[in-house]
């Protein structure tokens, strides 16, 4: 299996065969870092998920990336930038051939509905101080079912789904487009890629349940809000739910 990325964006980016996780790889060295600064590998032995589950990261079969930036802002200027990093990996996926990707709120991308990818964007940082960002994300290529996995949604991969995607052109467009994404949302913030969701929302106008702890809520989506919150309806009435600890699933 050859090492990703032969040919590489601009600026830096660290190409790794085995490591542990590529955000803990960015965090560990977060003082060092410019705003752009990524890395990619070929393993990952403590990959991490939301929610602190594993994210399964077998050699060679998938892509794991991260990349930095500074939020002069801080913190709470993060507020929709994983739906903003969904949007943009949707849009890249789609233009190099998955055209059938869409995004699940809050932050996977989704094929046939099944999980492609997943993203894990974490902040440190105080309230006031500017914000250091990793975002990762990881791109089921050919992945094969993992042994012992503990996958809570079903998954797919593109080797699976028929579509041919060089590993090296995804990370370098990836990097490009995330590059050029993070300025437009630290000045405009998640308003000026709003209006992008709704065509690659993939449970749009479909009924859906919400996990919220123990709890489950039956509706219908309809999208999302200027805040990034979903909609659902329920009994003819639209209520918004944010983020955090809930789960989306499909009925
Ligand atoms: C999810 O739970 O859906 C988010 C998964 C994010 C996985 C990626 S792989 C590259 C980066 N490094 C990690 O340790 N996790 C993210």
């Amino acid at each position: 299996e050859k090492i990703i990325l032969s040919h590489l964006p601009e600026g830096r980016v660290a190409v790794l065969p085995v490591i542990d996780s590529t955000n803990q790889y960015l965090m560990d060295r977060i003082a060092t870092l410019s705003s752009g600064d990524a890395c990619v590998a070929e393993y990952q032995g403590q990959g991490r998920g939301r929610r602190g589950r594993h994210w399964f990261s077998p050699f060679g079969a998938n892509l794991y990336l991260s990349l930095y930036w500074r939020l002069e802002q801080g913190p709470a200027a993060a507020i929709g930038l994983s739906l903003v990093i969904g949007i943009i990996m949707a849009e890249v996926l789609q233009r190099l051939g998955a055209q059938d990707v869409r995004v699940k709120w809050p932050n996977d991308l989704y094929l046939h509905d099944r999980k492609l990818a997943g993203i894990l964007v974490e902040i440190s940082g105080k309230a006031g101080d500017a914000a250091h960002v990793v975002i990762g994300a990881g791109i089921n290529l050919s992945m094969r079912e993992p042994v012992n996995a503990v996958i809570d949604q079903g998954w797919i991969n593109l080797q699976e789904a028929g579509i041919k995607i060089d590993r090296n052109d995804l990370a370098a467009s990836l990097i490009k487009e995330l590059r050029q994404a993070m300025p437009v949302f630290e000045r405009d913030g998640f308003a000026a890629f709003h209006q992008r969701w709704q065509v690659l929302d993939n449970y749009y106008n479909r009924p859906v349940k919400l996990l919220i702890g123990d709890r489950e809520i039956k509706g219908i989506a309809h999208g999302i809000d200027m805040q990034g919150a979903l909609l659902l309806e329920q009994d003819n009435t639209v209520k918004a739910y944010l983020g955090g600890e809930i789960s989306l699933r499909g009925l």
